[in-house]
């Protein structure tokens, strides 16, 4: 089968398409012929080696020192099932599916435990809008259910029209929240669509200078430090850091003041991709996808990314 494979750290040209072994499913994992899977900000990261301040060490032991050891990169896809282990219950040849997790996903196939992040793909989207809504998606759940999120309290999501922040502006207004957004103009009215009530932009507005207090400020870009912004929150505020540096990962997390500084990694969990496609199917959270690029334009689409400037996904389509 045709992968792409990154064999050292470096920019988007490191990425090759290659043949490699198409891989073959063990008694509880299905063989998913891959239709289509998300470029998200976390694959740049790990193929240019750029992490937050920190990080560098112990993410290239955990990964690879100068190239990752795991060579195809990836976490969301969407695919048809082509072949079934011994023990698989509820999927079967045929079925069109979804998931998230963490490599291999670069592929014409993957094979996945069907106990992970795997479920059948909502009927109301294709493969490149399904394949580009689980990491967002998963990423802003996970973070605003660390924040407990309840209908009625205010948040801003800084960087509402990237990934995380699109998906976090949808589920907290379909958890009830009032959002606030922020982004740069261009993106104000995606924003606003996405269910914002409000949308500031940074180049007009200085989030130093606001008066306005929210129960909740959610950091999806990593540009706001929780001692320099907690005015922005009400007393016993939660500020969310998706982007945090290693020393924030041990930082304090309870304020004299009652205010709270959360961060985290988002896992890959089944429970929460079933949370997604329940508001999918529920016409509450709709993927937004800005550009699809072809299989063999894969380094194009990996360049896009970096830029930093992307509305919602970018995904790629396996013909
Ligand atoms: N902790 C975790 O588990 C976890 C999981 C997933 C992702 N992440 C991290 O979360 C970050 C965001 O991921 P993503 O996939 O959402 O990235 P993305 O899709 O590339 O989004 C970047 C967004 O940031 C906005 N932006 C850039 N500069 C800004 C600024 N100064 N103020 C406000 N918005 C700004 C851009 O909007 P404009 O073009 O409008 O400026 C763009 O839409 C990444 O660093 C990623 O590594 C963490």
């Amino acid at each position: 089968m045709k992968a792409a494979v990154v064999t050292k750290y470096g920019g988007p040209e490191v990425i090759k398409i290659i043949e490699v072994e198409k891989p073959t499913p063990k008694p509880n994992e299905v063989l998913v012929r891959i239709r289509a899977f998300g470029v998200t900000s976390g694959d740049v990261r790990i193929r240019s080696a750029k992490f937050p301040k920190g990080f560098s060490v112990p993410a290239r032991l955990a990964l690879g020192i100068s190239a990752p050891r795991k060579k195809i990169l990836g976490s969301e896809f969407s695919g048809v099932i082509e072949a079934v282990g011994s023990n698989v219950k509820g999927f079967k040849i045929g079925d069109e599916v979804i998931g998230i997790r963490v490599f291999n996903i670069y592929a014409e196939y993957v094979v996945v435990d069907v106990d992970n992040a795997i479920l059948h793909k909502p009927k109301n989207l294709s493969f490149e809008e399904a394949a580009g809504i689980p990491f967002g998606a998963s990423t802003a759940l996970y973070f605003l259910n660390k924040a407990n999120i309840s209908a009625g309290q205010s948040i801003l999501v800084n960087g509402a029209s990237g990934a995380v922040g699109s998906n976090a502006v949808q589920i907290a207004t379909a958890m009830g929240a009032n959002v606030i957004g922020v982004c740069s103009s261009n993106n104000t009215e995606f924003v606003k669509r996405l269910g914002a009530t409000e949308v500031i932009d940074y180049k007009q507005v200085s989030l130093k200078d606001l008066a306005t207090k929210f129960d909740v400020v959610f950091d999806t870009v990593g540009n706001l430090k929780f001692a320099e912004y907690k005015h922005l929150l009400n007393p016993n505020g939660i500020f969310l850091q998706a982007v945090a540096t290693f020393g924030e990962l041990f930082a304090k997390k309870d304020h004299e003041d009652g205010k709270k500084f959360l961060t985290g990694t988002a896992p890959e969990k089944k429970e929460d991709l079933q949370v997604i496609v329940d508001l999918v199917e529920a016409g509450k959270l709709k993927p937004s996808i800005d550009k699809v690029f072809e299989f063999k334009d894969i380094s194009q689409a990996h360049e896009y990314v970096e830029t930093g400037r992307k509305k919602g996904s970018v995904v790629v389509r396996i013909a």
